[in-house]
This record gives C-alpha cells, structure tokens and sequence, in this order.
C-alpha cells in the first residue's frame, strides 16, 4: 500500500495545485490513499470548512492541523462536521473536533493523528510523548495501520517523536517548519520516520509567505503584512510504501514534486 503524506498546503497556490495535478499524480505512482497537514490552508493560516472540503475533494483522504487549528473565526463551529479532519490530539480536551481518524482504504483501517511539539510552539498542549502513546494504545485495537504526526519546530523534538513510537506505528512525520529534511528513513524497530515533510504551496517564499514582506520584517522588525507567495509552487512530502502484513513500510520515499 502506498500512501502520499504532504506537508502544509499554504494558501490558494498550494489548494490549486492539488486541484490541478494530484489526481494525476496519484494514478501515475499508484498513490492508494493521501494524508496531508492543511493548517495553512486559508490564506496562509488555518482552514475553513470550504477549504478543507476543496482539498478533499481534490483528493486528499485525511486533513491533519496544527498550532494554526484555530486561526479561522468560526472553525471552532465548523470541524466538528468534518469526518476527515482532525486537531491536534494534545489540545485540551475541551477544544472541539476529532483527535483522531481512522479511514478505510483497500480494506484496511488506517488510524490517522497528530500532536503539538512544546519546544518554541505557542498553544498550551499536555505532554505530545504521553498523548501520543495513549492514541497509539486505543488506536491498536481498532486499525491495522497507524500513522503519526508530531507538528513542531524543533528536530529534536521530532527526532525523540520518532523513537518514542518505533515499532509501534507505521510512520511518524514530521510537519510545521515548512522545510522538507532529507532524514526519510526506516527506524531500527521498523518505522518509517521523516523529521519535516516540507509544505505544498510556493516556494519562491519565506515558508510560503512573500518574500520582501518577510524580509523587511527581519530588517526593520516593523509588523507588516505577509500575503502568501505566488510562485514556484509544488507539493512536498513522502511516499510510504507499506507492507500491509508487517505494517512497516518497505521504503520511504521524499518527493518534491513540481510541474
Ligand atoms: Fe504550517
Ligand atoms: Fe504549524
């Protein structure tokens, strides 16, 4: 089984490019089920219920979030509708939303779900390590295979994510830096592990932003608006194909694909 994991989709650019070229994509390399981080995906931060349900219907599978979960006035009231989109799993329990998704594809049950790092990151999250393993321990008994999150700054903190679930899911990635890392590996227990996926949106860019604006933000420190780029736009992510008796993948391939 092969499934397409994709960092960030960044604003209109990175929506369209879906639009246009995943469906393609998909049936060129044999993609069975698409799972891509969409925090950014109206206007740069957050999402909305109409954003998310164009990436769907562009073919994405499964929608993850992160620190930008809540950018969008209204989300609040609209995830709860959304049957695959989920929040980060260690915001309080009192935030509305999933925590956690599981899709069926080619038969199998695929659990999906992502956490919050604490280093350098904004929202007040319970410990990411502890949540992840009780996600893992409820999601075990319901799915065949898992694949796990860790949105945050540091690789550290992404690298200590990967080793904390190795030999127990399928696949941890890692997304928010915007960046993609050229770590794509099989960990020692048999997981899959890529440090940052990178984001689909345009690269000509500051992290997908405009680059004078960004900038002359770090010149001048004088706040500025920074509208989402427009060029060199493609989508970055990984190929994990899984052996679907193991679970584990076989390979781990890092795309950065552009028309
Ligand atoms: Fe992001
Ligand atoms: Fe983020």
């Amino acid at each position: 089984m092969k499934i397409l994991i994709l960092g960030d989709i960044v604003g209109r650019p990175g929506r369209a490019f879906l639009k246009a070229h995943l469906s393609n994509y998909k049936l060129k390399n044999g993609i069975d089920c698409v799972i891509a981080n969409g925090e950014n995906a109206a206007g740069g931060a957050g999402i909305t219920a109409k954003t998310a349900k164009e990436i769907l219907g562009s073919g994405v599978d499964a929608i993850t979030l992160g620190d930008h979960v809540w950018d969008q006035m209204n989300f609040n009231r609209e995830i709860d509708d959304l049957q695959y989109v989920c929040r980060p799993a260690n915001l309080p329990v009192s935030n509305p939303g999933r925590d956690r998704l599981i899709i069926e594809k080619g038969g199998l049950k695929i659990g999906i779900f992502t956490v919050l790092g604490r280093t350098f990151m904004g929202p007040k999250v319970s410990c990411p390590f502890q949540t992840a393993s009780k996600v893992v321990q409820d999601l075990v008994a319901q799915t065949d295979i898992i694949i796990a999150e860790i949105h945050a700054e540091t690789t550290s903190e992404k690298e200590a994510m990967g080793w904390h679930l190795d030999g127990n899911v399928s696949m941890v990635f890692g997304t928010h830096t915007h960046v993609p890392t050229a770590d794509g590996r099989i960990l020692k227990e048999g997981t899959g592990y890529q440090s940052d996926l990178g984001m689909t949106g345009p690269r000509e860019s500051v992290l997908g932003r405009d680059i004078d604006a960004c900038l002359g933000r770090f010149i001048d420190g004088m706040p500025r608006k920074c509208p989402v780029a427009t060029e060199d736009v493609g989508m970055q992510g990984c190929i994990v194909d899984l052996d679907v008796k193991s679970g584990f993948p076989h390979s781990i391939k890092i795309i950065d694909h552009r028309v």
